[in-house]
């Protein structure tokens, strides 16, 4: 795109049709037009999505959806399923969409199919996971010969968030003999305790990382070889005890992980996209292959939904373009994720860093500083916990602040009385965020309770909402590993179709780098000092730490002396 898409005819016109919008209240908009849910709601991949409580009507769609057409945005659909390198600040290819293509038609990378690949990865997943559950002849055993029944993975962001998040959903699925782990922090508060828990003789631990450089991923899988190596008195454990997912085969073996040992996988997978790669073996060992395998399946329906269905009726392409309008044209800064399913507690956690690692940028793919807002803040927590802590906010407060609100109509527990007060509260949030109570109808309200004029003068501002808060609604059935692969898919591609209208690119995070190159001179000038107070390499470690100190602030260099002033007391 030579122009940024601000300066095009289809943003001038969302613009002026903004103002024309902004007085009219979604209460006013469903008073107008009774078949609303009917004109805004559509159900695709067994999902259901309500959006007619957004602040939009038919002309506002068809707006959106020329942008979309300015945006190229069905050109740019075909260049990823192809296969192009569409993140071109890292000329990759994004192909999280190969890894969970079903139909195994071919695609190409740089002239060669990858889907060969991808599925003798899936077979070593089988095989191995088939082993650690004990579901094939030859089981996996630990070094004293035990069966396996903790499993570790180590990881951190994409080789972290992904995997537990669908290992915590899909829990009515694990196998019963195993629990899972997930360490990410490098304060060793994550891993220690994570290892009290723990019988050395029966654990195994995943390394998952991309690069197999990450100071954190990198520290934590030592600390736990070495635990592992003491309790069990020898080396030769670790091969029984450690496997790697990575696309960094020399790391991993300078590690000391066996390449027999490896899981690998490729750098056109995204570190945020990357859950349905090797990166989703804790989840194939919990869940089994099988149900894995439902999980590609779930989303590779999804990825067909948005190749082929016409926009009007596209799930992430009109999830994309609600979430552009209320960015640049209503001026929303954050968006909510409120999954009325309480396994999803950590779907947000996930969403944070799809949307926010992905959408977080401010040039365009060809380097033009842009002049709009894009990606959101993401936030949320599962309902009905977050209507007792934050909700006071959305109802009453100043942030307009659309939300996605996930809703099963099953739960995985059936206890009496549970799930219709799950469904009615959600019913109910959705509908009292939009429609507010006006002061006419809390001074009936209150009147009718009997209260007196001087309490109801006193009372009144407080009592009133203002409603208009909009929000989304997913519906769907039950959360199998099918339908969760679907609403993760949904997602992603909701994030594409965004970094498309805004002319971003979605898969790259330089934003990381910084503070990841700082925190590495910080460290040295940690380490120096410690060096020098052990006398040998002192006057070394003094110098690290004074160039160190030179290319720090000041209030970074006093924290860093109270540090060590600390560290001597
Ligand atoms: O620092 C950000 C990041 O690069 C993420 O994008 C990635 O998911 C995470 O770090 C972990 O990286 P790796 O899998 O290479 O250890």
């Amino acid at each position: 795109m030579d122009k940024l898409i601000s300066h095009s005819a289809a943003w001038a016109a969302l613009k002026a049709h903004q103002h024309q919008l902004a007085p009219i209240h979604l209460r006013d908009l469903f008073a107008e037009d009774s078949q609303r849910f009917e004109r805004f709601s559509v159900e695709a991949c067994g999902l259901l999505l309500d959006y007619s409580k957004n602040r939009l009507t038919r002309d506002t769609l068809s707006l959106l959806l020329n942008l979309a057409t300015e945006a190229k945005l069905q050109d740019w659909i075909a260049r990823l399923f192809q296969g192009e390198k569409v993140n071109n600040t890292e000329q990759r290819a994004a192909l999280h969409i190969a890894l969970r293509n079903r139909s195994n038609r071919p695609i190409r990378v740089d002239g060669k199919n990858v889907m060969p690949d991808i599925n003798a990865v899936l077979a070593k997943m089988r095989q191995f996971s088939d082993s650690v559950r004990g579901d094939s002849k030859k089981q996996w055993r630990g070094y004293t010969g035990k069966p396996i029944e903790s499993i570790v993975n180590i990881g951190i962001g994409g080789s972290d968030l992904g995997p537990a998040m669908v290992t915590r959903a899909l829990k009515a699925y694990h196998h019963p003999r195993l629990r899972s782990y997930f360490v990410s922090n490098v304060d060793s508060t994550h891993l220690g305790e994570t290892l009290a828990a723990l019988n050395p003789e029966t654990t195994l631990f995943i390394v998952a990382s991309k690069t197999f450089t990450t100071q954190e991923t990198l520290l934590n899988a030592t600390s736990a070889r070495q635990w592992l190596i003491d309790k069990l008195g020898d080396n030769n454990a670790v091969a029984k005890h450690f496997v790697a997912v990575s696309t960094a085969t020399q790391q991993v073996t300078e590690f000391g992980i066996d390449p027999i040992n490896m899981f690998e996988f490729w750098d056109w997978v995204g570190g945020r996209y990357s859950l349905w790669s090797a990166i989703g073996l804790p989840i194939a060992v919990m869940i089994g292959m099988n149900n894995f395998e439902q999980l590609l399946a779930g989303a590779h329906e999804m990825d067909t939904h948005f190749e082929t269905a016409p926009f009007a009726e596209n799930l992430p392409v009109l999830m994309g373009l609600i979430g552009v309008w209320y960015s640049r044209f209503l001026g929303a800064t954050t968006h909510a994720v409120l999954p009325y399913d309480y396994c999803l507690e950590l779907f947000p956690a996930h969403l944070q860093q799809l949307i926010m690692e992905s959408l977080g940028k401010r040039v365009t793919r060809d380097g033009k500083e842009v002049d709009y807002p894009t990606g959101p803040i993401i936030w949320g927590t599962p309902g009905n916990n977050g209507q007792h802590a934050f909700y006071q906010l959305l109802h009453q407060g100043t942030h307009l602040v659309p939300a996605d609100f996930i809703i099963a109509i099953e739960s995985q527990y059936d206890l009496p009385g549970h799930q219709n007060a799950v469904l009615s509260n959600a019913l109910a949030q959705t509908h009292a965020l939009m429609m507010g109570r006006t002061a006419e109808q809390t001074k009936q309200a209150l009147y009718s309770s009997g209260i007196t004029d001087k309490m109801l003068t006193q009372q009144l501002p407080h009592r009133v909402f203002q409603g208009n808060q909009p929000s989304n609604t997913l519906v769907y059935k039950k959360l199998t590993p099918q339908v969760l692969g679907k609403l993760l898919a949904l997602y992603e591609h909701k994030v594409y179709v965004q970094g498309i209208c805004w002319g971003i690119n979605p898969f790259d995070q330089w934003g990381v780098e910084l503070g990841k190159q700082v925190a590495s001179t910080l460290m040295s000038a940690l380490r120096a000092e410690k060096a020098g107070l052990n006398g040998l390499n002192g006057l070394n470690g003094l110098k690290e730490t004074a160039q160190a100190h030179e290319r720090h602030d000041s209030s970074t260099d006093g924290l860093l002396n109270y540090i060590k002033a600390y560290r001597h007391r």
